[in-house]
Protein backbone atom coordinates (compact mmCIF):
# COMPACT_ATOMS: atom_id res chain seq x y z
CA UNK A 1 0.00 0.00 0.00
CA UNK A 2 3.33 2.14 0.08
CA UNK A 3 3.28 2.08 -3.68
CA UNK A 4 6.54 0.88 -3.97
CA UNK A 5 8.29 3.93 -1.20
CA UNK A 6 9.74 3.32 1.96
CA UNK A 7 7.27 5.99 3.89
CA UNK A 8 3.58 6.81 3.52
CA UNK A 9 5.64 10.48 3.58
CA UNK A 10 7.49 9.50 0.47
CA UNK A 11 4.85 8.37 -1.09
CA UNK A 12 2.00 11.45 -0.25
CA UNK A 13 5.02 13.91 -1.19
CA UNK A 14 5.54 12.37 -4.76
CA UNK A 15 1.69 12.17 -5.03
CA UNK A 16 1.51 16.13 -5.04
CA UNK A 17 1.23 16.92 -8.50
CA UNK A 18 -0.99 14.45 -8.98
CA UNK A 19 -3.21 15.21 -6.49
CA UNK A 20 -3.11 18.99 -6.90
CA UNK A 21 -3.94 18.99 -10.73
CA UNK A 22 -7.43 16.32 -9.45
CA UNK A 23 -7.98 19.52 -7.47
CA UNK A 24 -7.76 22.17 -10.04
CA UNK A 25 -9.69 19.61 -11.91
CA UNK A 26 -12.78 20.14 -9.69
CA UNK A 27 -12.09 23.59 -8.97
CA UNK A 28 -11.25 25.13 -12.14
CA UNK A 29 -13.71 25.60 -15.07
CA UNK A 30 -12.61 22.88 -17.67
CA UNK A 31 -11.92 25.67 -20.36
CA UNK A 32 -9.90 27.51 -17.76
CA UNK A 33 -11.72 30.55 -18.32
CA UNK A 34 -12.48 30.53 -14.50
CA UNK A 35 -13.27 29.35 -11.41
CA UNK A 36 -15.90 26.68 -10.69
CA UNK A 37 -16.06 26.84 -6.76
CA UNK A 38 -20.02 26.36 -5.36
CA UNK A 39 -22.25 29.40 -6.13
CA UNK A 40 -22.25 30.12 -2.63
CA UNK A 41 -18.91 31.30 -2.68
CA UNK A 42 -19.83 34.16 -3.05
CA UNK A 43 -17.47 37.38 -1.32
CA UNK A 44 -20.43 40.43 -1.76
CA UNK A 45 -20.95 42.16 1.42
CA UNK A 46 -18.21 40.04 3.42
CA UNK A 47 -16.22 42.36 5.76
CA UNK A 48 -13.61 39.96 7.21
CA UNK A 49 -12.59 36.64 7.27
CA UNK A 50 -11.56 34.67 10.30
CA UNK A 51 -9.44 31.80 9.32
CA UNK A 52 -8.93 28.99 12.66
CA UNK A 53 -6.63 25.98 12.24
CA UNK A 54 -4.18 23.84 14.46
CA UNK A 55 -0.63 22.91 13.29
CA UNK A 56 0.10 23.19 9.44
CA UNK A 57 -3.36 23.36 8.30
CA UNK A 58 -2.91 26.62 10.58
CA UNK A 59 -0.02 28.03 8.73
CA UNK A 60 -1.63 27.37 5.71
CA UNK A 61 -3.67 30.04 6.64
CA UNK A 62 -1.44 32.23 7.80
CA UNK A 63 -0.16 32.26 4.24
CA UNK A 64 -3.89 32.39 3.28
CA UNK A 65 -3.72 35.72 5.20
CA UNK A 66 -1.43 37.00 2.64
CA UNK A 67 -3.07 36.48 -0.30
CA UNK A 68 -6.59 37.65 0.95
CA UNK A 69 -5.52 40.84 2.16
CA UNK A 70 -2.82 41.53 -0.76
CA UNK A 71 -5.05 40.58 -3.62
CA UNK A 72 -8.39 40.83 -2.45
CA UNK A 73 -8.29 43.66 -0.13
CA UNK A 74 -10.31 41.40 2.43
CA UNK A 75 -9.38 41.90 6.27
CA UNK A 76 -8.41 37.86 7.79
CA UNK A 77 -7.74 37.16 10.98
CA UNK A 78 -5.60 34.04 11.88
CA UNK A 79 -6.00 32.17 15.17
CA UNK A 80 -4.99 29.01 16.28
CA UNK A 81 -7.74 27.03 17.53
CA UNK A 82 -7.04 26.18 20.54
CA UNK A 83 -6.57 30.01 21.85
CA UNK A 84 -9.40 31.39 19.45
CA UNK A 85 -12.38 31.04 21.89
CA UNK A 86 -10.64 32.04 25.07
CA UNK A 87 -9.65 35.49 23.71
CA UNK A 88 -13.35 36.45 23.31
CA UNK A 89 -13.06 37.08 19.45
CA UNK A 90 -15.18 39.79 18.45
CA UNK A 91 -16.96 38.88 15.20
CA UNK A 92 -18.72 40.34 12.86
CA UNK A 93 -22.17 38.60 11.47
CA UNK A 94 -21.07 40.37 7.92
CA UNK A 95 -18.21 38.24 8.18
CA UNK A 96 -17.40 34.10 7.07
CA UNK A 97 -14.98 31.77 9.52
CA UNK A 98 -13.34 29.41 7.78
CA UNK A 99 -12.01 26.57 9.42
CA UNK A 100 -8.74 24.23 7.88
CA UNK A 101 -8.40 20.79 8.77
CA UNK A 102 -7.03 17.39 6.92
CA UNK A 103 -8.71 15.04 9.45
CA UNK A 104 -12.21 17.27 10.16
CA UNK A 105 -11.66 15.75 13.88
CA UNK A 106 -9.22 18.28 15.23
CA UNK A 107 -10.90 18.61 18.60
CA UNK A 108 -10.03 22.70 19.07
CA UNK A 109 -10.63 23.24 15.59
CA UNK A 110 -14.32 21.48 15.67
CA UNK A 111 -14.97 23.81 19.19
CA UNK A 112 -14.07 26.71 17.40
CA UNK A 113 -16.61 25.54 14.67
CA UNK A 114 -19.01 25.83 17.33
CA UNK A 115 -18.03 29.17 19.17
CA UNK A 116 -19.13 31.44 16.09
CA UNK A 117 -22.05 29.34 14.88
CA UNK A 118 -24.70 32.23 14.71
CA UNK A 119 -22.60 34.89 15.08
CA UNK A 120 -21.55 34.98 11.50
CA UNK A 121 -22.54 35.11 8.00
CA UNK A 122 -21.53 31.67 6.78
CA UNK A 123 -19.07 28.65 8.47
CA UNK A 124 -16.69 27.21 5.74
CA UNK A 125 -14.58 24.63 6.49
CA UNK A 126 -11.85 22.98 4.45
CA UNK A 127 -11.28 19.59 5.01
CA UNK A 128 -9.35 16.33 3.45
CA UNK A 129 -12.17 13.88 5.06
CA UNK A 130 -15.64 15.36 3.43
CA UNK A 131 -18.01 12.87 5.99
CA UNK A 132 -15.70 14.47 9.10
CA UNK A 133 -17.50 16.27 11.87
CA UNK A 134 -16.34 19.83 11.20
CA UNK A 135 -17.51 19.06 7.61
CA UNK A 136 -21.19 18.30 8.93
CA UNK A 137 -21.39 21.36 11.05
CA UNK A 138 -20.11 24.04 8.72
CA UNK A 139 -22.61 25.36 6.20
CA UNK A 140 -20.60 24.50 3.30
CA UNK A 141 -17.47 22.36 3.48
CA UNK A 142 -15.26 22.79 0.17
CA UNK A 143 -12.67 18.95 0.08
CA UNK A 144 -9.57 19.33 -0.24
CA UNK A 145 -9.47 16.22 -2.49
CA UNK A 146 -5.62 15.30 -1.32
CA UNK A 147 -6.59 11.83 -1.13
CA UNK A 148 -6.34 9.42 2.27
CA UNK A 149 -2.90 11.17 4.31
CA UNK A 150 -1.38 8.39 6.42
CA UNK A 151 1.87 9.57 7.60
CA UNK A 152 1.52 11.90 10.86
CA UNK A 153 3.49 14.45 8.95
CA UNK A 154 1.14 17.08 6.80
CA UNK A 155 2.25 17.18 3.34
CA UNK A 156 -0.05 16.79 0.49
CA UNK A 157 -2.82 17.83 2.15
CA UNK A 158 -0.88 20.99 3.61
CA UNK A 159 -0.51 21.91 -0.54
CA UNK A 160 -3.84 21.14 -0.84
CA UNK A 161 -5.16 23.35 1.26
CA UNK A 162 -2.76 26.29 0.32
CA UNK A 163 -4.26 25.62 -3.53
CA UNK A 164 -7.84 25.63 -1.88
CA UNK A 165 -7.21 29.03 0.41
CA UNK A 166 -5.71 30.39 -3.28
CA UNK A 167 -8.47 29.77 -5.42
CA UNK A 168 -10.93 31.22 -2.60
CA UNK A 169 -8.70 34.57 -2.51
CA UNK A 170 -8.61 35.11 -5.94
CA UNK A 171 -12.66 34.46 -5.77
CA UNK A 172 -12.50 37.19 -2.70
CA UNK A 173 -10.75 39.81 -5.43
CA UNK A 174 -13.04 38.72 -8.31
CA UNK A 175 -16.06 39.11 -6.40
CA UNK A 176 -14.44 42.53 -4.89
CA UNK A 177 -13.80 43.80 -7.94
CA UNK A 178 -9.97 43.52 -7.57
CA UNK A 179 -8.75 41.47 -10.30
CA UNK A 180 -9.79 41.92 -14.00
CA UNK A 181 -10.79 38.75 -16.03
CA UNK A 182 -6.88 39.04 -17.93
CA UNK A 183 -5.55 39.22 -14.77
CA UNK A 184 -7.56 36.15 -12.78
CA UNK A 185 -6.89 34.01 -16.30
CA UNK A 186 -2.93 34.80 -15.76
CA UNK A 187 -3.14 33.05 -12.10
CA UNK A 188 -5.28 30.12 -13.18
CA UNK A 189 -2.89 29.79 -16.07
CA UNK A 190 -0.25 29.46 -13.49
CA UNK A 191 -2.23 27.29 -10.98
CA UNK A 192 -2.69 24.76 -13.92
CA UNK A 193 1.41 24.61 -14.57
CA UNK A 194 2.03 24.18 -11.06
CA UNK A 195 1.77 20.39 -10.95
CA UNK A 196 4.61 20.12 -13.66
CA UNK A 197 6.59 22.58 -11.87
CA UNK A 198 6.39 20.56 -8.50
CA UNK A 199 7.33 17.25 -10.47
CA UNK A 200 10.02 19.51 -11.57
CA UNK A 201 11.21 20.49 -7.80
CA UNK A 202 10.70 16.54 -6.86
CA UNK A 203 13.84 15.57 -9.09
CA UNK A 204 15.83 17.67 -6.18
CA UNK A 205 15.62 14.29 -3.77
CA UNK A 206 19.62 13.08 -3.99
CA UNK A 207 20.40 17.01 -3.02
CA UNK A 208 18.07 17.50 -0.25
CA UNK A 209 19.28 13.70 0.61
CA UNK A 210 23.16 14.83 0.97
CA UNK A 211 22.41 18.32 2.70
CA UNK A 212 20.15 16.41 5.04
CA UNK A 213 22.84 13.94 6.09
CA UNK A 214 24.76 17.30 7.57
CA UNK A 215 21.58 18.71 8.94
CA UNK A 216 21.32 15.38 11.24
CA UNK A 217 24.27 16.96 13.09
CA UNK A 218 23.08 19.66 14.25
CA UNK A 219 21.38 20.67 17.24
CA UNK A 220 19.52 23.39 16.26
CA UNK A 221 18.16 24.84 12.82
CA UNK A 222 16.15 28.06 12.52
CA UNK A 223 14.34 28.62 8.97
CA UNK A 224 13.84 32.39 7.56
CA UNK A 225 11.39 33.97 5.74
CA UNK A 226 9.80 37.12 4.40
CA UNK A 227 6.27 38.08 3.46
CA UNK A 228 4.08 34.68 2.42
CA UNK A 229 7.38 32.80 2.63
CA UNK A 230 7.27 33.68 6.96
CA UNK A 231 4.73 30.78 7.36
CA UNK A 232 6.86 28.61 5.40
CA UNK A 233 9.90 28.69 7.42
CA UNK A 234 7.40 28.08 10.42
CA UNK A 235 6.33 24.65 8.23
CA UNK A 236 9.68 23.93 7.34
CA UNK A 237 10.62 24.09 11.35
CA UNK A 238 7.78 22.79 12.17
CA UNK A 239 7.94 19.31 9.90
CA UNK A 240 11.68 19.14 10.94
CA UNK A 241 11.44 19.02 14.83
CA UNK A 242 8.15 16.52 14.27
CA UNK A 243 10.04 13.36 12.49
CA UNK A 244 13.84 14.28 12.95
CA UNK A 245 13.51 16.15 16.94
CA UNK A 246 15.67 18.33 16.01
CA UNK A 247 14.99 21.51 17.69
CA UNK A 248 14.19 23.97 14.46
CA UNK A 249 12.50 27.03 14.96
CA UNK A 250 10.98 29.07 11.98
CA UNK A 251 11.51 33.13 12.22
CA UNK A 252 10.67 36.33 9.93
CA UNK A 253 13.60 37.36 8.79
CA UNK A 254 13.61 40.75 10.04
CA UNK A 255 12.82 39.75 13.63
CA UNK A 256 16.24 38.13 13.49
CA UNK A 257 18.06 40.87 15.00
CA UNK A 258 15.57 41.05 17.80
CA UNK A 259 16.80 38.67 19.27
CA UNK A 260 17.21 35.23 17.90
CA UNK A 261 20.64 36.16 15.66
CA UNK A 262 22.16 35.46 19.61
CA UNK A 263 21.95 31.65 18.63
CA UNK A 264 24.03 32.05 15.84
CA UNK A 265 27.27 30.44 15.80
CA UNK A 266 28.99 28.47 12.63
CA UNK A 267 27.32 25.65 14.36
CA UNK A 268 23.68 26.57 13.25
CA UNK A 269 22.34 25.79 9.84
CA UNK A 270 20.17 28.76 8.64
CA UNK A 271 17.68 27.79 6.02
CA UNK A 272 16.53 30.83 4.28
CA UNK A 273 13.34 30.38 2.02
CA UNK A 274 13.58 33.09 -0.43
CA UNK A 275 12.61 33.29 -3.80
CA UNK A 276 13.38 36.18 -6.34
CA UNK A 277 10.73 38.57 -5.15
CA UNK A 278 9.53 41.90 -4.41
CA UNK A 279 11.28 40.97 -0.47
CA UNK A 280 14.17 39.45 -2.40
CA UNK A 281 16.83 41.91 -1.15
CA UNK A 282 15.50 42.69 2.35
CA UNK A 283 15.59 38.98 3.18
CA UNK A 284 19.29 38.47 1.51
CA UNK A 285 20.59 41.15 3.60
CA UNK A 286 18.99 39.55 6.74
CA UNK A 287 21.20 36.04 5.62
CA UNK A 288 24.34 38.16 5.32
CA UNK A 289 23.62 39.26 8.60
CA UNK A 290 23.43 35.59 9.73
CA UNK A 291 26.92 34.90 7.75
CA UNK A 292 28.48 37.42 9.25
CA UNK A 293 28.16 35.67 12.15
CA UNK A 294 29.19 32.47 10.84
CA UNK A 295 25.69 30.74 10.34
CA UNK A 296 25.92 28.21 7.53
CA UNK A 297 23.41 28.87 5.01
CA UNK A 298 21.15 26.96 3.35
CA UNK A 299 19.58 29.34 0.49
CA UNK A 300 16.27 27.73 -1.40
CA UNK A 301 15.49 30.13 -4.06
CA UNK A 302 14.93 30.52 -8.11
CA UNK A 303 18.29 30.43 -10.43
CA UNK A 304 18.04 34.27 -10.13
CA UNK A 305 18.24 34.08 -6.47
CA UNK A 306 21.22 31.65 -6.18
CA UNK A 307 23.38 33.81 -8.52
CA UNK A 308 22.75 37.25 -7.24
CA UNK A 309 23.06 36.07 -3.84
CA UNK A 310 24.97 32.78 -3.62
CA UNK A 311 28.51 33.85 -2.63
CA UNK A 312 29.61 32.27 0.70
CA UNK A 313 26.39 30.52 1.28
CA UNK A 314 27.17 27.06 2.43
CA UNK A 315 24.43 24.92 0.07
CA UNK A 316 21.73 25.90 -1.91
CA UNK A 317 18.62 24.29 -3.48
CA UNK A 318 17.31 25.51 -6.82
CA UNK A 319 13.43 25.62 -7.68
CA UNK A 320 11.75 26.88 -10.88
CA UNK A 321 10.39 30.61 -10.96
CA UNK A 322 7.26 30.77 -10.33
CA UNK A 323 4.05 33.17 -10.42
CA UNK A 324 5.10 34.50 -6.51
CA UNK A 325 1.21 34.10 -5.39
CA UNK A 326 2.07 30.14 -5.78
CA UNK A 327 5.66 30.33 -4.51
CA UNK A 328 4.89 28.85 -0.83
CA UNK A 329 2.99 25.99 -2.31
CA UNK A 330 5.86 24.74 -4.64
CA UNK A 331 8.60 26.14 -1.65
CA UNK A 332 6.45 23.14 0.44
CA UNK A 333 8.03 20.89 -1.27
CA UNK A 334 12.11 21.28 -0.43
CA UNK A 335 10.67 22.05 3.00
CA UNK A 336 9.30 18.46 3.49
CA UNK A 337 12.05 16.82 1.73
CA UNK A 338 14.22 17.99 3.97
CA UNK A 339 12.48 17.05 7.29
CA UNK A 340 12.15 13.87 5.42
CA UNK A 341 15.54 13.02 4.57
CA UNK A 342 16.89 14.71 7.93
CA UNK A 343 14.68 11.67 9.61
CA UNK A 344 15.76 9.29 7.36
CA UNK A 345 20.00 9.92 8.06
CA UNK A 346 18.94 9.92 11.78
CA UNK A 347 16.72 7.03 11.55
CA UNK A 348 13.43 8.06 13.51
CA UNK A 349 10.56 6.70 12.31
CA UNK A 350 8.88 8.65 10.18
CA UNK A 351 5.51 7.61 9.35
CA UNK A 352 4.87 7.42 13.32
CA UNK A 353 6.90 10.00 15.15
CA UNK A 354 6.89 9.56 19.26
CA UNK A 355 4.25 11.45 21.02
CA UNK A 356 2.01 12.45 17.83
CA UNK A 357 -1.16 11.19 16.75
CA UNK A 358 -2.39 11.51 12.80
CA UNK A 359 -5.90 13.27 14.41
CA UNK A 360 -5.69 15.16 17.89
CA UNK A 361 -9.26 14.28 19.07
CA UNK A 362 -8.56 15.83 22.86
CA UNK A 363 -8.66 19.30 23.12
C1 LIG B 1 1.96 18.55 11.23
C2 LIG B 1 0.62 18.07 11.40
C3 LIG B 1 -0.25 18.68 12.46
C4 LIG B 1 -1.69 18.89 11.92
C5 LIG B 1 -2.61 19.40 13.04
C6 LIG B 1 -4.01 19.69 12.55
O1 LIG B 1 2.61 17.90 10.20
O2 LIG B 1 0.19 17.18 10.71
O3 LIG B 1 0.28 19.89 12.90
O4 LIG B 1 -1.64 19.78 10.86
O5 LIG B 1 -2.66 18.46 14.08
O6 LIG B 1 -4.63 18.54 12.07
P1 LIG B 1 -5.90 18.61 11.14
O7 LIG B 1 -5.48 19.27 9.87
O8 LIG B 1 -6.34 17.19 10.95
O9 LIG B 1 -6.94 19.45 11.85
Amino acid sequence: EKGGYKHFMAKEIAEQPGVLADALNHYLASDDSGLALPAEVDFTGVDRVTLVACGTAFLACQVAKYWFEQIAGLPVDVDIASEFRYRDPVLSPKSWALFVSQSGETADTLAALRHVQGKVAKVVSVVNVPTSSIARESDLALPTLAGVEVGVASTKAFTCQLTLLALLALKAAADRGRLSPEALAARLAALRNLPGVMNHALQMGDDVARIAGQLAEAQDILFLGRGQMFPLALEGALKLKEISYIHAEGYASGELKHGPIALIDSHVPVIVMAPRDALFDKTVSNMQEVMARHGQVLLISDARGVHEAGDGIWASLTLPEVDPMLAPILYAIPAQLLAYHTAIAKGTDVDQPRNLAKSVTVE
